[in-house]
C-alpha cells in the first residue's frame, strides 16, 4: 500500500461540519461523528501539491476550464467505467446538488411531479419541494435484506404531470449498485411516459467487486438521461465543490445551458478546476487502495454486529461508503433508537427517517474513517446497548 488510510488527522479547527457542526442537527457538538458524507482521509498528495502550486502563483483572476480539464474527465470515464463521453456532452457545474436543482428548474414547471425512490439522499426532497414541484415517492422494496426498485408501483404513480425521475446510482443510503437490467427497465418506463432521468452518479467510483457500476450512459436510454458526476465524494473534495453533468441529447443539453447562463454561473473556482483535473489524471491508484480499505471497514462493521450485537444488521453494501444499518430487531421506537445512539452511545449517525419512506428503524453510518476510529464508534454503540 502506498497510501496510509490509518493516519488519524485532527479535523478540529477547520470548520468541519462533520466534527464541529453537529449542533444544528443533533443539538450538541460532543458526539463521535459517523454521519454526513465526507471522509476523514487526506485527499491524494498529488492533489494537495497541485493546489499548493496554484496557490503559490498568487493571482486568482477569472479562470476558464481548459481542454485538458475535459480530457481528464473523458479519460476517467473511459478508463474507470468503460464509457465513451463526447466533449460536447459535458456541461459545467458547481456541485451536484446545485446542478440537480438547475435540472429541476430547466425541465419542470411548478406543480409538476418528480419521482424519487426512498429511502434516498434527502436533499432530493428539498430541491423538489422548495421549488414548488411535487414529490412522488416510488419506495424501494426490501426483501431478504436486499433492496430493489418497485416498477409496478412506479407505473401506477406516473401521471401526465410527472416530468422527471431523480435516480441515485449507486444508491445512497441503501448501498445498491443498480444492474443494467434494472436500469433498462426503468429507462423503458420513463421513455414511454416522456420522463427525463436525472441520474446522480456521484458515488459511482465507490463500488465493491463483484459489483460493477452501470451508468445511465451505458444503457439504451442515455438520450433521456442527465448524468451527474463529481470528484467531490471520490477524492474528499466537498469543500472545493466541482461537478459536471453529461447530457448526450442536444435538445435537452441546450435547455440546460440556457438555465446555466441565466444563473450566471460561468466563473469557475480555480482550486476546484485544479483539483478535479489532477484527481482524474493521477488519482486512480489512490482510489484503488481506498476501495480496499473501505471494503475492510465494511467487513469490520458486519463482523462486529454479527459477533457483538446480532440483532443489528448491516445491509450488504455494494457501493458507497455509507452503511445502512437495520436496528428494527431491537424493537425500539424511533425516538428511543435516536436516544440510544445520540444520548447513550454519544455517536452521531444519520437518522433513517431523514431519508423518507422506509427509513424508520434504520440509521446511516459513514465508514470512511481510520479503522481504529470506526471501532471506537462501534464499541460506543455496543456499550450503550449492553447498558
Ligand atoms: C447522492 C448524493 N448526491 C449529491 C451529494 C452532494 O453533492 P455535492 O456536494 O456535489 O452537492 C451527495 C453527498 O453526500 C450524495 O450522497
Amino acid at each position: 500500500m502506498r497510501y496510509n488510510f490509518d493516519e488519524e488527522i485532527d479535523r478540529h479547527g477547520t470548520n468541519s461540519r462533520k466534527w464541529e457542526g453537529m449542533q444544528e442537527m443533533f443539538g450538541r457538538n460532543d458526539l463521535f461523528p459517523m454521519w454526513i458524507a465526507d471522509m476523514d482521509f487526506k485527499t491524494p498528495p498529488e492533489i494537495i501539491d497541485a493546489i499548493k502550486k496554484r496557490a503559490d502563483h498568487g493571482i486568482f483572476g477569472y479562470t476558464f476550464r481548459s481542454e485538458s480539464f475535459y480530457d481528464s474527465i473523458i479519460k476517467w470515464m473511459k478508463g474507470r467505467h468503460g464509457i465513451d463521453v463526447k466533449r460536447e456532452w459535458i456541461v459545467d457545474g458547481a456541485g451536484v446538488v446545485s446542478t440537480l436543482t438547475m435540472a429541476v428548474l430547466s425541465y419542470t414547471n411548478p406543480g409538476d411531479e418528480i419521482i424519487v425512490q426512498p429511502p434516498v439522499y434527502y436533499p432530493f426532497f428539498r430541491i423538489i419541494q422548495n421549488n414548488g414541484r411535487i414529490i412522488v415517492n416510488n419506495p424501494l422494496k426490501l426483501k431478504d435484506e436486499r433492496y430493489t426498485m418497485d416498477f409496478e408501483d412506479l407505473e401506477h404513480k406516473i401521471t401526465k404531470r410527472t416530468k422527471m425521475l431523480i435516480l441515485c446510482s449507486p444508491h445512497n443510503p441503501v448501498g445498491r449498485v443498480w444492474k443494467r437490467e434494472e436500469l433498462e427497465t426503468l429507462g423503458e418506463i420513463c421513455e414511454r411516459h416522456g420522463i427525463i432521468i436525472a441520474s446522480d452518479e456521484i458515488h459511482s467510483d465507490f463500488v465493491y467487486s463483484p459489483n460493477v457500476h452501470t451508468s445511465m450512459l451505458l444503457t439504451d436510454f442515455k438520450e433521456l438521461a442527465l448524468t451527474f458526476i463529481a470528484p467531490n465524494k471520490t477524492f474528499n473534495l466537498a469543500g472545493i465543490p466541482s461537478s459536471v453533468v453529461i447530457i448526450p441529447d442536444k435538445k435537452i443539453r441546450d435547455r440546460f445551458l440556457i438555465a446555466s447562463e441565466n444563473f450566471e454561473l460561468e466563473t469557475s473556482n480555480i482550486f476546484s478546476i485544479v483539483a478535479t483535473e489532477t484527481a482524474y489524471t493521477y488519482g486512480a491508484q489512490w482510489l484503488d487502495e481506498l476501495l480496499i480499505y473501505l471494503k475492510g471497514n465494511f467487513d469490520l462493521v458486519k463482523a462486529f454486529f454479527e459477533e457483538k450485537i446480532p440483532q443489528v444488521r448491516l445491509i450488504n453494501p455494494e457501493g458507497t461508503y455509507l452503511g445502512w444499518i437495520d436496528f428494527r430487531n431491537l424493537g425500539l421506537s424511533d425516538g428511543e433508537l435516536y436516544n440510544l445512539i445520540t444520548e447513550r452511545a454519544g455517536v452521531a449517525l444519520d437518522d433513517g427517517n431523514l431519508f423518507g419512506i422506509g427509513g424508520s428503524g434504520f440509521q446511516r453510518m459513514n465508514v470512511a474513517t481510520p479503522r481504529h476510529l470506526l471501532l471506537k464508534g462501534l464499541e460506543r454503540l455496543e456499550n450503550a446497548l449492553r447498558r
